[in-house]
């Protein structure tokens, strides 16, 4: 278990100095369990695929108009053939795009385009601390970073996305940015970080209020909530869950309305709650790529009318909203 514990050694390293130092009251024996867990072993061969990944370095590297490490002139075509069949060994890779020297990493989701949603409409980054709960492969905390946040922490349970987001920092090098093989469940109450992300993960919870209070658990006092969602039209007493699946996803809960959603957040005692975008995912932001050839969004729309998913119900439609911890 070595080999996994050099992923989270740096992140315990960065919390000594952080105010989530409280963190690791918990933390080293949760990821102890964590070893022993059927998610450790696909990790533990993953981490065998990334280190056969060619060891480059560059200065090169853009983390706030995209996520770029290098240039292409830096790799030479070997490393080009043999970083590309490994990475292919990580798919499906959902988030991204991620450009790592001449390998382009054309993700299902244009992950971009929800960061230039979001971004115009956050508080400033700058030297927070920042937790993103539900992070995937990671795409947005590299653009947080780039927004020049002090500390950037992710977590998500699935170990393909801690893994490629692993193998896209074994390209940057050594930073204050970490992904944790954790649910939101796991974490203790912290109150420490300035700005809180949790981005396409509510409707996956059964209990959304319970989630709500989770996120705000960690949140300093004024801090920033930034929450992206799905969401339905209606008013504040509309909320959809379906009977089933919900485009082809099984494990969908609840889908408020923008009104519902601040509703809740306001009971929950957020101030400052703002809706700042509503956008129906197209069919050029989440698509079929090379790195994720299984079904994506065109299949989950009824052919004879994109407006509805194959279920019948209102296609996916996102919306951000911020809210302050009072
Ligand atoms: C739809 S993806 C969203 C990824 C990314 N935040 C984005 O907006 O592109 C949902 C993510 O939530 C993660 N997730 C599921 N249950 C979770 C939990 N209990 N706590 C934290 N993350 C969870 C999944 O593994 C998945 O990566």
């Amino acid at each position: 278990m070595e080999k996994l514990h050099n992923w989270f050694k740096p992140c315990l390293h960065d919390l000594l100095d952080s105010p989530s130092v409280q963190w690791l009251d918990t933390l080293p024996g949760a990821l102890s369990h964590w070893y022993q867990s059927a998610a450790a072993s696909d990790c533990l061969k993953y981490a065998r695929m990334i280190e056969q990944l060619p060891a480059l370095q560059t200065d090169d590297i853009d983390l706030s108009s995209a996520v770029r490490i290098g240039t292409p002139g830096q790799m030479s075509d070997a490393d080009q053939a043999r970083t590309t069949s490994l990475l292919k060994k990580l798919m499906p890779w959902r988030k991204g795009p991620f450009s790592l020297y001449s390998v382009n990493i054309d993700t299902e989701w244009r992950s971009d385009w929800k960061w230039d949603r979001v971004l115009p409409h956050i508080q400033s980054l700058k030297g927070k601390q920042v937790l993103d709960v539900g992070c995937g492969s990671g795409y947005h905390l590299w653009r947080m970073y780039g927004e020049q946040a002090e500390m950037v922490i992710g977590i998500d349970p699935t170990p393909l996305f801690v893994a490629q987001f692993q193998a896209i920092k074994y390209f940057h090098g050594p930073a204050p940015v970490h992904v944790l093989p954790l649910g939101i469940e796991q974490m203790p109450v912290l109150n420490s970080f300035d700005t809180v992300f949790s981005m396409g993960v509510l409707y996956h919870r059964r209990d959304p209020i319970q989630f709500l209070t989770e996120l705000k658990n960690q949140l300093v006092k004024g801090g920033q909530l930034v929450l992206e969602t799905l969401v339905v039209d209606g008013d504040e007493k509309t909320v959809l869950m379906p009977t089933d699946r919900y485009a082809q996803m099984r494990n969908v809960w609840f889908l408020p309305s923008c009104d519902a959603l601040c509703l809740w957040l306001s009971r929950l005692g957020f101030t400052e709650i703002k809706v700042v975008d509503v956008d129906i995912t197209s069919l050029e932001e989440q698509r079929q790529t090379e790195w994720m050839t299984n079904q994506s969004l065109k299949d989950f729309l009824d052919p004879d009318d994109i407006s509805r998913t194959v279920e019948g119900y209102p296609s996916p439609k996102r919306a951000v909203i911020t809210a302050l911890k009072k």
